[in-house]
């Protein structure tokens, strides 16, 4: 799967001609397509159906900024060096590669000793690894010419709604709850990362901050989604060594107590639905809930969606934090700014708390490739769901004379016209054009024929079963279309 994505132009490694560099990756023409179909759905989850601003900020922030937030100081990952051939390690990964043993969120001088006892060494050269010291994973900058500004790389998109929030509130009537999203890079300076486009140094997030009353965490919307069931693998059974999943639907989850309050349980089970929606099957997606070392330094309760995968196992695809009033307070405590609102229903002034639903696009995007690759006998193909195919049809002349490619031509532009992604094809035999589209995941592949001169109809070929149905040209966009959101 990643030879086509590379060979296709989904992705393939950045400033390849110089030799690249690990944790960054290019979105080549069909991945382009790809991820922004991604960040348009997410849009309509989010901003259309959830009604939440969207807005966008910076990605270099000053130093203040984030010495409030807590990740100058927290922003650490703890890592490691050979000592041997100086080679860099985030302990946990090496840990885990050469165990099976998840030691994240361990005390460092237990990690130490877990190195130790279980011989841990550097994959490159067998050589003892040094002791284990915290690394920031934020890039630094300067701000301004001469360096007088120390200035950071975002490492999430959060932080500039934070900082918006009085003008957010305002923009939000002072209504409780209200959300803001932001999509946009965030950049981590990740140790070792040599996970393809799961561990970038420079990745896109989608981020929805939910602004609330502490003392009304109620969805106005739950009720259509607290019949949704969970896949939870609760912190107290990941610490006792059990891998049993708690099945649970959302509303239980909360009268349980297994997830602290209804907005929570509400964007679990909103985030399972996105993550179907991509195509990503039930039976592989699951909620991690992090144990308290795990959990970063502003949530009190942090939820991970993973996606299981055939190349790396369950992976991280959005965390899920309640992040308290922790934000807000810390940026009032330092802007000196009042950051409270006034709640109607007390009669004064309160902190808002806040629930996040984080989402990475870079990491669904590779779980979508790897879930709708098909390898059959006689052929491979991508089984993505037809509203996210980066060419939504194909267009061939099954000969390259007696006017068809001409006519082929006008068919692609009518479409294009129409509003598809539509690709012209005539090289090679008509079965490796529906091949090559095929491996690329279009849908649709239409094709002018003798028949096509004589009475302007063409065929339609379907991706999933081969099988071709005969219809006019006239109208074709729309009928594509319909074949598209199936509503035909
Ligand atoms: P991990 O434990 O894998 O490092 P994280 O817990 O640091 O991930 P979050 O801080 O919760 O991740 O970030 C929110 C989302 O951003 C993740 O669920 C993931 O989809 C995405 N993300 C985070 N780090 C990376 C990265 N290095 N490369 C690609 N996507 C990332
Ligand atoms: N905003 C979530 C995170 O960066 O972890």
């Amino acid at each position: 799967m990643m030879e086509l994505a590379k060979r296709r132009g989904f992705i393939w490694p950045s400033f390849e001609i110089y030799g690249g560099v690990a944790g960054f990756y290019d979105f080549g023409p069909l991945g382009a397509l790809l991820k922004n179909k991604i960040i348009q759905k997410w849009r309509e989850y989010y901003v259309i159906k959830e009604g939440f601003f969207e807005i966008d900020s910076p990605n270099v922030m000053p130093e203040e900024v984030l010495k409030a937030s807590g990740h100058v100081n927290h922003f650490v990952d703890a890592m490691v060096e050979c000592q041997k051939c100086g080679a860099a390690f985030r302990v946990v990964d090496l840990s885990r590669e050469q165990t099976g043993k998840d030691i994240e969120g361990m005390p460092k001088e237990e990690m130490n000793q877990f190195v130790k006892k279980h011989r841990v060494r550097c994959p490159n050269c067998s050589g003892e690894l040094g002791k284990i010291f915290d690394f920031n994973a934020m890039f630094r900058t300067a701000i301004g010419p001469g360096s007088q500004r120390v200035g950071y790389l975002r490492p999430e998109t959060a932080q500039g709604i934070f900082i918006d929030f009085k003008r957010l509130q305002r923009h939000a009537r002072g209504k409780l709850p209200f959300g803001v999203v932001q999509i946009g890079k965030g950049y981590r300076n990740e140790i070792s990362p040599r996970q393809g486009i799961i561990r970038l140094r420079e990745f896109t997030m989608a981020e929805a901050e939910v602004f609330f009353d502490p003392d009304d965490s109620h969805h106005p919307k739950f009720s259509e989604l607290a019949g949704e069931q969970l896949r939870l693998w609760l912190a107290g059974d990941q610490q006792h060594g059990k891998e049993k999943l708690t099945e649970v639907m959302a509303g239980e989850a909360v009268k349980q107590k297994l997830v602290c309050n209804e907005l929570m349980a509400y964007y679990l089970a909103l985030t399972k639905r996105f993550l179907l929606d991509l195509g990503i099957p039930g039976e592989a997606i699951r909620f991690r809930e992090q144990t308290p070392g795990q959990r970063a330094h502003y949530s009190s309760e942090t939820w991970d969606a993973e996606v299981s995968t055939e190349r790396f196992g369950w992976v991280e695809v959005a965390g899920l934090a309640y992040r308290t009033d922790y934000d807000l307070s810390r940026h009032a405590q330092f802007s000196k700014e009042d950051l409270t609102i006034f709640s109607a229903g007390k009669n004064k002034k309160v902190i808002c708390h806040v629930v996040e639903p984080s989402y990475g696009i870079d990491r669904p995007l590779y779980c979508m490739l790897e879930h709708s690759y098909v390898s059959e006998k006689k052929r491979k193909y991508l089984r993505l769901k037809k509203e996210f195919a980066p060419i939504e049809v194909g267009v061939f002349p099954l000969l390259n004379r007696d006017r068809m490619p001409e006519k082929a031509r006008e068919v692609h532009e009518a479409l294009r016209a129409g509003g598809l992604m539509a690709e012209y094809d005539d090289s090679g035999s008509i079965g490796r054009r529906y091949a090559r589209a095929d491996e690329i995941g279009t849908p649709y592949c239409v094709t002018i024929d003798h028949q096509t001169l004589e009475d302007d109809t063409v065929t339609i070929r379907n991706r999933d079963d081969t099988s071709q149905v005969r219809v006019g040209i006239s109208g074709l966009a729309n009928t594509i279309i319909d074949l598209i959101r199936g509503c035909s």
